[in-house]
Order: C-alpha cells, then structure tokens, then sequence
C-alpha cells in the first residue's frame, strides 16, 4: 500500500511517499522560518497563506523523485489536528481534494500520533508496550502506548510546552526564532553550575508538568543581569554588561539542565510505576542532544532501552503523517468529502487499530 503524507499543522510543509512494503520512498520538508524570523514567531495567517503556496509543487516534487504516478498511490494521509486551524485546512482541503480526484480514501492523522510512531520509521524500532514522551512546540505528554492507537497519557504540561519555554527564553536571550536549537547550541558554551532554576513539580507525586515558572525564573535572572532592560518584556538592554554572550551562555546552560533534569526525573517515575523499560522519544525537542544523553543514561541505568526518530523526523515532517496514515489506512479509511481539522484534539480519543 503506498501512501501520500501531507503534514500543514504549523510552520512546516512535510510531505512524503511511504510504501507498507518498501518503507519510505521519498519526503520533501520545507520551513517557513524565513517568513515568521522577522515576528519572532509564528504568524498564523502567513503560515496558511505559505502551505498554499508550496503543498502542490512539494507533492509534484516527491511524485517525481520517486518515480510514481498518481495511479500508483493508494491512499492520502493529512494532518487533521491539532494545530493551526488554517494551516491544517490547507493540508486538510489539498488532501481531501486530491483524494476525490483520483477515487482513493484519505485519512485524517492525529499529528502527535504521527510524532509518536516516527520511530517506526528507522531500522530498530520498539516493540509494545512503550512509554512515549512527546515533547513539542505544543505539547509535553508521557503517554503509555500499548498498541497503535491504544495511548493513555500519564501526565502533561500544565502550562507551556517544553519547546514553548525553550523557544521564549530564548527570544529574551534575543536569539532568533525558532529558539529552542540556538538557545542548546549558545549552552555549549555554558559554564556549569553558575546560575540555578528549579525543577518545577518534582517536590509532588505525579507525573505533570509545569514550565512556564521556569520561563519567568529565566526572564528574572536575564532581567537582573541587565541582558533586557529592567521593567521590559524583551527589549534587548545596549548598555549589556560586557560579558554579556558569556553570561547568556551560562543562563543557556541552566535553563536546559533544569528542563532535562525535570523531564528525566518523570520519565524515571513513569518507568517506576509502569514497570515498563522501553521509553520513545519525538517531537522537536527530542532533537536536543543533552535531553537524549540524559534519558540514554536513565534507561541504562534501569536495564531498558531508549528510541527516537533520526533528526530530520523529530521535528514535524510528512514521513510521519504517511506511516501513521498507512497504519490507520489498512483498518480504514474515507471517500466521505468532509474536510477534517481539529485544532483541539486529544490522542487519548483516538480509536485503536
Ligand atoms: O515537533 P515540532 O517541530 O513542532 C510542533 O509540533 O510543535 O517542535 C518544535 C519545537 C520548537 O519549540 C523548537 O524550538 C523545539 O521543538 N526544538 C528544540 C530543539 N530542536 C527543536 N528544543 C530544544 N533543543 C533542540 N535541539
Ligand atoms: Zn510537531
């Protein structure tokens, strides 16, 4: 069965060819960085308006590097949630759409389902049951999966996601967006134990969490140490100490310690009271090298084993829409012409295979 992925939940234009039986033949991403750099920050409406623009040529692309003709395809996999509703209903509508013309079913993908089974896509995958965390731009969930579909989460974000608090802190570091990979690369050169923030909700039980005390920690030491200007959001202070890049290092450097350090302390809780030793990492965050070294070591330490998607499918891409469209696609499918987004949407609602 091969399958056509369409991934438009945010800034990203992922589209991608996977055959059930030969794996993936060919995906094409494209970043909408250069349109948001300037608003340091998605803009909702560009976002749509540039999915509009490249969906079509990207499928023409990946068509064509693959060697197949639309009468090959058997099925189209979209993202339907959750997401940017505009975005989504760009995807949504082209996959729809194209699906009518050629007379085969589409499926509407849960997104965070579709991160979630990207490790299925390298050559040692994980078997059931496993342990996901899902740490995105929008999420932070430990989820036990005990099948495809089968996913009860066993603690979220109260509050910002991981990659949301990584992305703020560093638009007040007044580093370009998306922050999240220059705030871990600008810790590199980060001196340990210089400034400390804490490891919010791991003084409770419970596998929760909470990241945007930790952001407003981070903002009050960049405050105090003159980086913005006192009383400001994120106005850049000129007259900045003169070691300032160095200070902003060491900042860097605490600030992804203690978001590891908090998200290694709950996945050792999930692994206690599951008794499950296989952990899944994905979502962009999984893309950070200290969170991977961390929970390498955890695992270790409990005797399992860690898995995560290559880097290029821990942020969003339409590998993952694909292979999670042919899972679902061999139970069903539609021909219905209704076009699915849902902004909003819990994996937890997700009807197992
Ligand atoms: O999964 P993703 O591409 O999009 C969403 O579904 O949200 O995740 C994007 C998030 C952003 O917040 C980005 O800053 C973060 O992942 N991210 C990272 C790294 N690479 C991407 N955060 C920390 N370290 C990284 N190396
Ligand atoms: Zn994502």
């Amino acid at each position: 069965m091969l399958i056509l992925g369409i991934e438009s939940s945010c800034d990203e234009t992922g589209i991608a060819l996977f055959d059930t039986n030969k794996g993936l033949l060919a995906h094409e991403l494209y970043s909408q960085i250069d349109v948001h750099a300037d608003y340091g920050g998605v803009v909702p409406e560009l976002a749509s308006r540039d999915h509009v623009r490249k969906t079509i040529p990207l499928i023409k692309k990946v068509m064509a590097d693959a060697n197949i003709a639309k009468d090959d395809i058997d099925g189209i996999a979209y993202t339907s949630g959750p997401g940017l509703v505009g975005a989504l209903m760009v995807g949504a509508c082209i996959g729809r759409s194209l699906a009518f013309a050629w007379d085969i079913p589409a499926v509407p993908v849960h997104h965070m389902e579709g991160h979630l089974l990207a490790p299925m896509l390298e050559d040692d995958t994980p078997a059931f049951p496993f342990i996901a965390l899902l740490v995105s731009g929008g999420h932070t969930q430990l989820v036990e999966v005990k099948a495809i579909g089968d996913y009860q989460i066993l603690g979220e974000s109260i509050d910002d996601a991981a990659g949301e608090a990584f992305d703020k802190t560093a638009k007040l570091l007044g580093l370009d967006y998306p922050g999240g990979p220059m705030l871990a690369k600008l810790a590199e050169s980060g001196t340990p134990g210089v400034y400390k923030f804490p490891r919010p909700m791991t003084d409770r039980p419970g596998l929760d969490f909470s990241f945007s005390g930790l952001k407003t920690a981070a903002a009050n030491v960049i405050r105090s140490e003159g980086i913005i200007l006192a009383g400001s959001k994120s106005t850049q202070n000129e007259d900045a100490p003169e070691n300032v890049e160095q200070i902003k290092a060491d900042i860097a450097y605490a600030f992804q310690e203690a978001v590891v350090d908090t998200i290694a302390i709950k996945c050792r809780r999930a692994v206690e009271q599951t008794g499950i030793k296989t952990l899944v990492i994905a979502g962009g965050v999984s893309a950070n090298t200290e969170l991977r070294n961390k929970l390498a070591k955890l695992m270790e330490k409990h005797k399992g084993q860690v898995y995560y998607p290559r880097h290029e499918f821990c942020t969003d891409n339409g590998a993952m829409i694909a292979y999670a469209g042919a899972q679902r696609l061999q139970k069903y499918g539609d021909r219905d012409l209704l076009i699915k987004a849902r902004p909003r949407w819990s994996i937890e609602e997700l009807p197992a295979i």
